[in-house]
Formats: C-alpha cells, structure tokens, sequence
C-alpha cells in the first residue's frame, strides 16, 4: 500500500512500517478471542480438551477389558497359579475330593467306627473285659468274609481272640449298613489300631457280603459258623489301593493333574 511520509498525516502511535490493514485484522480477532473467552465465563461451557476426550476413552478401554476378564485385576485368591487342592483335606459331604481309595474308604470307616467304639475302644484295643479287642484280632486281619458276617450278623458264644478266650457278652449285628459303609469299616478296622492288612474292600465285595448274610436264616454267628462257612475271600475284583477315586461316590476317576 502507498504510503506517505507526510508529517501531519502521521499518527504518532504507529510505527512507519505498520501495516494498518494486518493491524486491524489482528484488532478484530483479539476481539473475538475476549468475546468467547467472555462467554464462557458467563455459561461455565468451556470447550473440553481433546486429552480429556483421550483419557477417558482409555479409562474406558482399559474397564472393560477387566471387567471382559471376570475383574481379574482384583483377584484375591490367595493361590499362586496351577494351585492344586490338597487331596485329602475335605470330609466327602463338603464336595467332591478325589484321592486313593484306600484313604476314601478309611474317612468312611472311621466315621462308622463310633458305632463299635463304645464296646471295642476308640483305640480298638476292648473294654478289658467281655468285649474283645480288634487291634491283633485274627478275625479281623483274616478272611474278608469271616469279618463281613461278625459285622452283619453279631457274633455269640466262645470265641478266642489274641490268644483269649471271651464268650460271657453278645455282639449283636450292625447292620443294616450299605455297601459302601461296610467296606468302609471293614477297610478301617483291618488298617487301623496296628492292623496292616493293606488292602481295601470294594463296595462290590461290601455288596456280595450283604447278599450272604442276607441268605443266610438266622441271628448270632458262632465262632465254629464262622470257621466252617465263611473263612474266605469275598467274590469281586481287588482294587489298587491307590486307584484314584471321587470320595463322595467312590468310582474310580482320572488322576488328579499333578
Ligand atoms: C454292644 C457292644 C458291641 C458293639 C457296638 C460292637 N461289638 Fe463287636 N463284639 C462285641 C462282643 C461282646 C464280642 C464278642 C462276642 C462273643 O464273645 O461271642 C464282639 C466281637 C467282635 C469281633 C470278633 C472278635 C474280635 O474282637 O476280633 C469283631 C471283628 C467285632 N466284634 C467287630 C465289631 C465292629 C467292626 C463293630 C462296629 C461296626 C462292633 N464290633 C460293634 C461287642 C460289640
């Protein structure tokens, strides 16, 4: 733009080289700066950062990815990963456990023992008096059938036991007891009190025992009964007593994941 230098033409607060026109525009959006930043003011609607927008977008990715995992961030389980729980650590009404059988079969017997403790002792040892001991007992360690019947059918008249002679009390039968509570007293009694025996007793061997005893008329056994009729084995396969089984059902199952 022309420009000229006449004095009295001159504006004292402009500099010569000022160019009025980019002065004024520059004027005008300062103006409109003030007028928005005036309005904002008075509504409180402040345009919102772009990183606000950013941030809350990542808080929200970043939520529902926790809350997509099952809120694992916040996982409380005191477990380290690929925890494994204890085999035996629960009693069979609190949820499946699995473990060997031999040790299904033994929480078993151990709860039905309280039936026999109270003539037999706690320690399986007798009263010292009429009531014979199991611990060291031949009639306990021997034949699975011979044992089955004393528990099923009570036993009366003499018997010896650990070199003793008893006979003055009556045992009367146990029973009735499924098939799964009679092996797992059996199982007990022939594991515990210093008895070795090693084996278990299958709920099927437990279930021929009973078909037995059911067949057979009458109440006490004897000793001679005993002797002559029952001292063997029980018909069904033996069972590994480390075979793994659910201890609420005691069917075999997979190995626990070691
Ligand atoms: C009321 C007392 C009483 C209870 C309960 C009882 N028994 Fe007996 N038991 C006896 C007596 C008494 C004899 C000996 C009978 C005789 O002299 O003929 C005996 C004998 C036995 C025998 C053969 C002898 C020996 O000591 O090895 C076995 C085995 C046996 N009982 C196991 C059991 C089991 C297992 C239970 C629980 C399921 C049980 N008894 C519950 C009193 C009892």
């Amino acid at each position: 733009m022309a420009h000229s230098k006449d004095s009295t033409n001159q504006r004292p607060d402009l500099e010569e080289n000022t160019n009025v026109v980019e002065a004024h525009a520059t004027l005008l959006a300062d103006g409109a700066a003030q007028a928005r930043e005036r309005r904002i003011e008075e509504t409180g609607m402040e345009p919102v950062s772009l990183w606000i927008f950013l941030g809350s977008a990542i808080v929200l990715l970043v939520g529902g990815a926790v809350v997509g995992a099952g809120g694992k961030l916040f996982n409380y389980d005191p477990h380290s990963a690929g925890y494994i729980r204890p085999e035996y650590a629960s009693d069979a009404d609190s949820g499946p456990t699995i473990g060997p059988i031999m040790e299904a079969l033994m929480k078993r017997g151990k709860n039905i023992y309280t039936k026999c403790s109270g003539c037999h002792g706690s320690s399986g040892a007798g009263d010292g008096a009429n009531r014979p001991p199991l611990a060291n007992s031949e009639w306990v360690t021997g034949s699975p059938e011979r044992l089955a019947m004393i528990i099923l059918n009570g036993v009366k008249g003499p018997i010896i036991v650990d070199g003793k002679s008893y006979g003055a009390d009556v045992m009367d039968g146990q029973g009735p007891l499924t098939a799964d509570e009679l092996a797992g007293i059996m199982t007990y009694v022939r594991n515990s009190f210093g008895n070795e025996v090693g084996d278990v007793v299958t709920p099927e061997q437990a279930a021929a025992a009973i078909k037995i005893s059911n067949s057979r008329a009458g109440a006490h056994m004897s000793s001679d009964e005993l002797n002559a009729n029952h001292d063997k084995a029980l018909e069904g396969d033996p069972i590994d007593p480390g075979t793994p089984v659910d201890f609420e059902t005691l069917q075999p199952v997979e190995a626990p994941a070691e």
